[in-house]
């Protein structure tokens, strides 16, 4: 299928060259720098970090530095979140002093902590002010500028294409669409037709995103939107190699790095110490509980109730993982789905 070949192609982005088209979303909470170094290992296109606070960077309170610092990956796109243009033009500068190739600005976030500031996707109730955000942003900074929004605020104000045809003129060099709109979170299925709306009001490359989790869905995204990468984000929940593993399958290549049944129990024990490094072990114990139960509800269902609570709750690192190779032993990896 031609189109799944196409997603093994690179893919030029404000004149980076980005390696092809399959990409990981930037997931709050979770695609941290952990996280994301194993999606880049094992071939995702283009992987974006955490939405950074604009305003907590710009005053230069703590938390934010973890977020932006460069990981050894190479192209670190760091993503903005804010309302205060003053806020994202220095912000964008110091994660451009840090070493972002790429600033994406946050225009999808439908959590009202972030709406409450009128950031994230009600930005798109007010496209003038968007715009000068992205203004602000591309005029404080050398590297590509990107943006990612919804389709609009609800079903009467699908405003993507209007926006992204203004960002695509203020300069932005890529946009982002997930295919819901703000006031649908995350119900319902993703809109891929929706997006094609959007293709057909800009030139600069277009990026699909939302309910994508296997090869199959990658290019019936793209069949539909017209656009010219995928972007993947909850189906990585448990298996950060799944934008990896399809870009792979495009290329008719083994996924680097994928972990045979063998090997699961050592590469989440790997993770799991990653975590606790990159955090500190009490706050890595929390940040990791969620991707431990992810890893263990799709690879070791068979696990009792009590076994997983004690992982999932355990305080002692060397405790936890020994329960968590008990729990892998037998444990089969469910990637075949995903490469398929
Ligand atoms: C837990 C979580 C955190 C997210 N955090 C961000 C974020 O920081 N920035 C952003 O642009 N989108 C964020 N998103 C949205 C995703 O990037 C993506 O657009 C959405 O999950 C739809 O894609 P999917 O169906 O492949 O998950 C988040 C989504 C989830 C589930």
């Amino acid at each position: 299928m031609p189109i799944l070949a196409n997603l093994a192609e690179p893919l030029v982005v404000g004149g980076l060259s980005i390696r092809n088209r399959v990409f990981l979303a930037p997931m709050s909470g979770i695609t941290d720098e952990a996280f994301r170094l194993r999606a880049h290992a094992h071939g995702a296109g283009l992987v974006v970090s955490e939405m950074v606070a604009s305003g907590e960077l710009a005053k230069g309170r703590t938390g934010s530095e973890r977020r932006i610092r460069r990981p050894d990956i190479p192209v670190h796109m760091v993503q903005l979140a804010g309302r205060e243009a003053w806020a994202m033009a220095e912000a964008a500068r110091i994660a451009e002093g840090e070493g972002a190739d790429i600033i994406d600005i946050n225009m999808g976030c439908p959590a009202k902590k972030v709406i409450g500031g009128y950031a994230g996707s009600a930005l798109m109730l007010d496209p003038d002010h968007a715009v000068s955000l992205i203004d602000a942003v591309i005029g404080a900074v050398k590297v590509p500028v990107t943006v990612k929004m919804r389709l609009g605020w609800d079903e009467g104000a699908l405003n993507a294409p209007l926006l992204a045809r203004r960002a695509e003129a203020s300069g932005v060099s890529m946009v982002t669409v997930h295919g819901r709109t703000r006031c649908q979170f995350y119900q319902g299925k993703a809109d891929w037709r929706a997006i094609r709306r959007v293709r057909d009001a800009v030139s600069i490359p277009l990026i699909a995103n939302g309910d994508v989790a296997s090869g199959e869905d990658a290019v019936a995204i793209l069949e539909h939107s017209g656009a010219d990468a995928v972007m993947i984000g909850r189906a990585h929940y448990g298996a950060p190699w799944v934008a990896g593993s399809i870009a792979s399958a495009a290329a008719g290549s083994p996924t680097p790095g994928l972990p045979d049944i063998a090997a699961l129990a050592d590469y989440v024990v790997a993770h799991y110490e990653a975590m606790l490094s990159l955090y500190g072990v009490d706050a890595g114990l929390r940040q990791a509980r969620k991707h431990l139960g992810w890893y263990l509800d799709r690879h070791a269902p068979q696990i009792s109730p009590e076994t997983r609570r004690a992982i999932m709750t355990g305080t002692e690192p060397a405790a936890v993982i020994a329960r968590l190779r008990a729990a892998f032993a037998g444990a089969e990896v469910q990637f075949d789905k995903e490469a398929a």
